[in-house]
Formats: C-alpha cells, structure tokens, sequence
C-alpha cells in the first residue's frame, strides 16, 4: 500500500467516524434546548409612570417549545430578555419570568410571524383592538414588564378554532392549558440557559386569558394532564408556577350560567327579561353549588351563600371600589359624577347604594344560559368539543333542555375536560402544586360573566389554600379593562423581592 493510499483510507475512516458520531450526537441533542444565541438585539420605548423609557433587549421569536408539536405555528413561543434600560445594563440573571398569555374568546394563539413581539391571540386577546374600556392606549403588560426588567415569555397555544386538513379538531380543550404547561415546562427545563428565575414564573392573561391563567396557576403539577403532555414531547419538568395574575377571567364555566341568572335574572336584555322559568332553576342551582363550596368571608362574615352573596360584595368589593374612586375625584368631578349617578348616595367620604340599583346600573349582556347556550354558539360550547365535534353541551342543564331528553347525561370525556379547565376544580382540591401568590382584578360594569366568578375563586385559594390573594374590582371598569397596569409590574417586584 502507498503512502497516499494508507493518508486516503484513514481520512475516509476519519469522515466516517466523524459523520457517525455526528449522527449519535444530533440523536442526543436535547430538541427542547433554549438557542440562547439565536437572538436580534432589539429597541423599543415604553411610556411607563416614570416616563418614557428605552429599551434594548434580546428578541428570540418562535421557538418550539415541544419535541412533538401537533403544530408549531401554535406551540412555540416568543421570549424578550431586557439588556439595557435608558443606557443602563439589567442583569435578568433572577428576574421574575412574566408568561403573557394572549388568548382571548378560548381561540388559538399563533405564534408565526415575524415582526411582532406577541403572539397574535383570538378574540380579546392582546395585541387587539381594544372593546371598549379595554387597556386602551397606555402601555401593554409585555411592554410594562420588560421595562421593569423582567423576562417576557409569550406563549402561542392550541385553541378551539384550530382545524386540521381533514376536518378535525385539534385545538379543543384542554389543548389551550397543555400547551401553556408545556410552554412551563420549557422555561423549567433551561434553568440557567434562558436567563431568569424559574420559580418566579408569573403568567398573566385577560378574560379566557385571565381563565387560562386560573387554571396554570391552581393546577400545578396535576398529573391529569400527562398523557397530553407526554403526547406532544413537552418536557418533563415540573409545571408549577409561582404566582398567577387574571383580569376579567371567564372562569368556572360550568358553575358560570346559574351565577349569571343570581346577577342578572331579574335584569332585561334588550329584548325582555329572560325565560324567567328557567332563570329560576340555574339559580337554584347555584345556589346549591354556593354551598357545596363551603366558602367563608372575610373578618368573620362566615359561610357565604346565594342569599348574601349581594352583601359580602357590597361589603369587599364594591362599596370599597366606589370610595377609592369617588375619593378621587375633585368635588366638582365627583359632583357631577353623582348627579349622574342618582342611585350612589355620597355622605362623609362614604358612598352608599343598593346592590339591586348596582346590578341595573350595569344592565345585563348575555342572553340564557350565558355560557352553555341552547344553540351551541357561544364560544363555550366549542371550547368543549372533540376531534371530531365542533361544540358540545358542558352542562347538563343545558343538554337535557337542548335535547329534550331529562335524562341525557355528559360524556365522561367532556366531565374530564371540564375539570382540566377548571381552576375550583384544582383549588377545591387543595392541589399542594397551586401558585402561591395571585392578582385578580375585575371591573365593576363588566357583564360577561357575573362578580361572584371571581370572588369565589379569590375565596376558595384563602378559605383551601391559604394563598395570598389580592382581588380588586375597577369602578366602572368594563370588561378586561386595567385601570392600573403598573401596580401589576410593582407587585410583581414586590412578591419576587426584585424592587428591593
Ligand atoms: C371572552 C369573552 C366572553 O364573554 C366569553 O364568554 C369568553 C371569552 C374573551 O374576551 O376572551
């Protein structure tokens, strides 16, 4: 053999080598690593209280967060890490991680463009157009965050418009929370790759956004959702996350019809009042189901039921939310705004009202049943249908009255699915895994689901969890409206220790 020959033979068995070992390496590498140098270095100016501030940060866009996607224009996700703030460097090293989570009306959150910073949501979801009495102009939570110095995650997900080729579903419940456990899962699984803290993951959403948030926030590490998981490649990590923020959150659908006829029964829609027969038998039972929940008031006001719901309202919520605005107004401002308002009485810095002469003032939005309708075409019914069912009933109120037949029961299947997007379910459960800290905020006029929503589930994380709760409506706010985006930021600060 030649020289040649024996250098030609080795550098072949050298490239073979070297391809084989590329082959075991490429098998090995890890699909759900953050390419944490895959990034464009990006500037924005965001109006904050302090002014207007400038930011450079790290943009990585549309990275999968699954080894499996179904579809990876839904579940990948968007991460913006703060370098510099007005020519200040931020070190993200620990800084809380905020997951804003823009789904809105149960929809799909597609995350596959390229020159947004968030995902594009459904129906209410940010970035939108407003509804009246929305954010509105001011800053978005994202961007508020990020000037903060905290990390931004923005999760795409599955949802209930997601149709593939065939005509089958793929996005009906419990896609939406899967995906947002997955997307959990993948902050978990690069600790110290993807800067900042991973048990200080906040999320954050509106409406079916703020609902969502709900249930990532109490069901934390419920194995009810591992087969989902394990089916899409999410990694395996825990999926907890420290605290849980919702605005305006369409939460508790199955329990959401009977608490609308306790709020609006009595109150017209534009064409009348409701079937009044059938009004009467959802508020039977809620009440019912107000006292399988066995809730307690706050400073003793003990068991709380259907019969003084309007009290313990009146009492923590509304009433304190009249003052806190009216104690704002200048007294021509608040003088107007009474004359106005014949139904508030106004006397030593302390508004009094009817809790009936409230709900009028709001007037009532969604026709019966407000959730599960009759008709199947409200977005509800379609969160809960199957591969191969567009909508589905997800009470048996509203089956047994759409089918006629008294004795119709649900499929198990949607039983369980009902569960999976329940935050009560988890709560009710004393799930060990429930985020530790929470921020609900709701509007006082917002009708698309009634005030006891919220307040339940403020008073079920206290009463099971002992969770620290703050829960706060907005006066006269309206459906996802935030009257106070950056006292949002500064508790953030405030429960992670990062404004110390
Ligand atoms: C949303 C609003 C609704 O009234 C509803 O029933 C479901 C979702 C939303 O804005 O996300």
């Amino acid at each position: 053999m030649t020289k040649t020959m024996v250098k030609t033979i080795t550098l072949a068995i050298t490239a073979v080598c070297l391809l084989m070992c590329e082959g075991v390496f490429a098998q090995t590498k890890d699909p759900l690593l953050f390419p944490k140098d895959n990034f464009t270095v990006e500037t924005k100016r965001v109006k904050t209280a302090a002014g207007e501030k400038k930011i450079t940060y790290h943009a990585y866009m549309h990275i999968p967060y699954v080894a499996k996607p179904v579809d990876k224009d839904y579940q990948s996700l968007n991460v913006s890490i703060p370098v510099s703030i007005d020519g200040v460097q931020v070190n993200t090293t620990n800084a809380p991680i905020v997951l804003v989570i823009g789904v809105g009306g149960y929809m799909s959150v597609r995350n596959a463009s390229s020159n947004h910073a968030h995902p594009e949501g459904g129906m209410g979801a940010p970035p939108r157009v407003p509804r009246p009495g929305g954010m509105g102009a001011g800053s978005d939570r994202g961007d508020l965050a990020l000037a903060a110095g905290y990390v931004v995650v923005s999760p795409g997900c599955r949802g209930r418009d997601n149709k593939a080729a065939d005509g089958t579903f793929y996005g009906k419940a419990p896609a939406v929370i899967v995906d947002l456990k997955a997307a959990v899962r993948y902050i978990r699984h690069n600790k110290g790759i993807l800067p900042g803290n991973t048990e200080q993951i906040v999320s954050v959403g509106c409406s079916a956004g703020g609902a969502v948030s709900a249930v990532l926030g109490a069901s934390g590490n419920s194995p009810l959702y591992d087969f989902y998981l394990k089916e899409i490649g999410a990694a395996d990590e825990r999926d907890d996350i420290y605290a849980c923020a919702c605005y305006s959150p369409i939460t508790d659908l199955e329990h959401a019809d009977g608490a609308y006829e306790w709020m609006y029964g009595n109150t017209p829609v534009s064409s009348g009042l409701v079937d009044q027969k059938l009004s009467n038998q959802l508020k039977a039972l809620n009440a019912e189901y107000q006292v399988s929940l066995h809730l307690e008031g706050k400073n003793g006001f003990g068991p709380i039921t259907a019969d003084n719901y309007g009290d313990y309202l009146m009492q923590y919520y509304l009433v304190p939310s009249a003052n806190k605005f009216l104690k704002g107004l200048t007294d021509e401002k608040r003088k107007e705004y009474l004359d106005n308002n014949k139904w508030i009485n106004w006397k030593n810095n302390e508004a009094t009202f009817s809790f009936k002469d409230y709900v009028a003032s709001v007037g009532r939005m969604k026709n019966l049943p407000a959730f599960d309708d009759f008709e199947n075409q409200k977005p509800e019914p379609s969160e809960f249908g199957s591969a191969t069912v567009d909508t589905r009933h997800f009470t048996e109120f509203s089956l047994r009255h759409s089918t006629g037949n008294a004795n119709a029961t649900l499929d198990t299947d949607v039983i369980l699915q009902r569960n999976m997007m329940n935050p009560m379910y988890f709560v009710g459960q004393k799930n060990p895994g429930c985020a530790i800290k929470w921020w609900l905020r709701n509007g006082t006029r917002d009708n698309d689901t009634s005030q006891p929503i919220m307040v339940n589930l403020a008073t079920s994380l206290e009463n099971n969890l002992n969770r620290d709760v703050n829960a706060w409506d907005f006066w006269d706010a309206g459906h996802c409206q935030d009257n106070d985006p950056e006292s949002f930021i500064a508790w953030i600060g405030q429960i992670t220790g990062h404004s110390k």
